[in-house]
């Protein structure tokens, strides 16, 4: 058994689908959350950028003393995981492999959307790590900047005239039946989930990027022996780099 926390983070609120995950399946861990409000959003950056934007996050993970890390951040995931696994030297997930896994085990007619930020449909990995589990499925993806800037102010009902114009937009490949099981891959959208499913229709499944890699989190931690067994229940520790008392009302909201 491991009492050191584990770290999570984002660009900002998104990775708290995540931490939701994590507590309801390992409700001993404790977590330390960081969310990048200074640089949201990551999603429409290079990826020079985004390198440099995992390493700060990696150090500021081992900086509170982690024994594992999830990358719950869709774009840094797809775009350069490889720099924090090689950062951290610890059991490291990122969220592209456990939900691509989740939607191919979903899908009935082998018709999977993702919908994820610019920069995470421009490097097209969950496409090839669909590709990979199962060549002949038919993946349409779908990049967008307009739903974090909503999500991180707190906007995330189907009433939000903003809202919902956003989501019919960029809902609009996925219509029609074109998919049965669409990958929310970006973390921040599974807080939209009951405004996406109520325009696409509730028989598309809805894959929750960052509740999928939780669970490959805990199965980590489970195959190094590191999990905490203790009887206790975790703490969570959010930092932000922007306004952080503004960051904790709405992750308590979000988290509630
Ligand atoms: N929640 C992140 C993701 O999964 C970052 C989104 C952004 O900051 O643009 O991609």
């Amino acid at each position: 058994m491991d009492l050191r926390p584990v770290g999570i983070f984002d660009s900002g609120l998104g990775g708290l689908t995540a931490v939701r995950e994590l507590q309801k399946l390992l409700p001993a861990e404790d977590i330390v959350y960081f969310g990048d409000t200074k640089r949201v959003p990551y999603g429409g950056r290079s990826i020079a950028e985004l390198e440099e934007i995992a390493l700060d996050d990696t150090r500021f993970m081992l900086e509170h003393g982690v024994k594992a890390i999830l990358v719950a951040c869709g774009t840094v995931s797809s775009n350069c995981l490889g720099v924090v696994s090689r950062t951290a030297r610890l059991p490291v997930t990122g969220v592209v492999v456990p939900a691509a896994r989740e939607a191919v085990h979903a899908t009935k007619s082998g018709r999977i959307g993702v919908l994820a930020t610019v920069a995470t449909a421009r490097s097209g990995a969950f496409g090839r790590e669909i590709a990979a589990m199962a060549p002949d499925m038919e993946v349409i993806s779908e990049g967008t900047g307009e739903l974090v800037p909503l999500v991180e102010a707190g906007r995330t009902s189907i009433d939000d005239p903003g809202v919902r114009a956003a989501l019919e937009r960029c809902l609009r490949p996925f219509e029609n039946g074109a998919v049965d099981t669409l990958i929310l891959g970006c973390t921040h959208y599974p807080l939209l989930a009951g405004a996406i499913s109520e325009l696409i229709g509730a028989d598309v499944k809805l894959i929750d990027t960052g509740a999928a890699g939780a669970r490959e989190l805990a199965c980590l931690l489970r195959e190094a022996g590191i999990e905490c067994r203790a009887r206790k229940i975790g703490s969570c520790e959010l930092f932000a780099s922007g306004d952080e008392a503004e960051f904790r009302r709405l992750a308590d909201v979000f988290l509630a």
